[in-house]
């Protein structure tokens, strides 16, 4: 669950988010579109409790957040297991445990066998199949992912978002995915919401998702 009430956020003069409002319930999966400079890591940032609102409020579920970024940030010194294993340790988990239930979800993530491998050994994709894992390994009541596919090639984004549409698929997650590219969002979420460059949101109406596609298309080729 994550409410947002006439959330307003501004640093120093400028005002990123005007009265923001939406509700997730557990298990939803909500789209963020919009250019760069918009707000939508903010967004996130706020969810997370890192910043706060100067207006408004902002709810989220007790649980864990899982977080991934647009670049894996593992820690280089450690395994791809161990990069997994100390978000569980960090959570309570004992050792051999955390181990155990590392290794099953690099597996979950299509790296079995890599388990081993130091991220510089890693091809980008993989090190962030790897975030991916230490993200929902911990079993986040609340997933954001922040461009997380961004530096991967078409394909290899494709089979990722498949992936993560079947990890994420009849649980309780409740997911934030923010994007450039609505064709990702509409992969993806239930809802889509848009932050535009003039302040305002609006959420898009996806009873016609092919249509949306259309609209957005035809407004970047207008602007091109
Ligand atoms: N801690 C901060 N202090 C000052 N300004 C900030 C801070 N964080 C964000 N901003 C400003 O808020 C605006 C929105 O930033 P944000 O990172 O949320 O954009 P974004 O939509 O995620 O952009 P991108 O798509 O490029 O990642 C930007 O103008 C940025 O400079
Ligand atoms: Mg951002």
């Amino acid at each position: 669950m994550i409410v947002f009430e006439h959330v307003s956020k501004s640093f120093d003069s400028l005002k990123v988010l005007n009265d923001v409002s939406f509700r997730l319930a557990s298990g939803d999966i909500l789209g963020v579109v919009g250019p760069s400079g918009v707000g939508k890591t903010t967004l996130l940032r706020l969810i997370t409790g890192i910043i706060a609102p100067d207006e408004g409020s902002v709810q989220v579920a007790q649980g864990a957040v899982g977080y991934v970024f647009q670049e894996p940030r593992l820690l280089p010194w450690r395994t791809a297991l161990d990069n997994v294993a100390v978000a569980l340790r960090a959570q309570g988990m004992e050792k051999d445990g955390a181990r155990v239930k590392a290794a099953e979800w690099l597996g979950r993530v299509g790296l079995a066998g890599f388990e081993h491998y130091h991220p510089a050994e890693l091809s980008g994709g993989m090190a962030q199949r790897v975030a991916v894992a230490r993200a929902l390994a911990i079993e986040p009541a609340v997933l954001l992912m922040d461009e997380p596919f961004v530096n991967v090639d078409i394909d290899l984004k494709s089979s990722l978002m498949v992936m993560l549409q079947g990890l994420l698929a009849g649980g309780k997650t409740t997911a934030v995915y923010v994007t450039h590219d609505l064709t990702e969002a509409l992969r993806l979420a239930d809802r889509v919401i848009e932050l535009q460059a003039d302040r305002t949101v609006r959420e898009l109406d996806l009873s016609d998702r092919a249509a949306v596609a259309r609209d957005w298309f035809a407004r970047a080729s207008a602007q091109e």
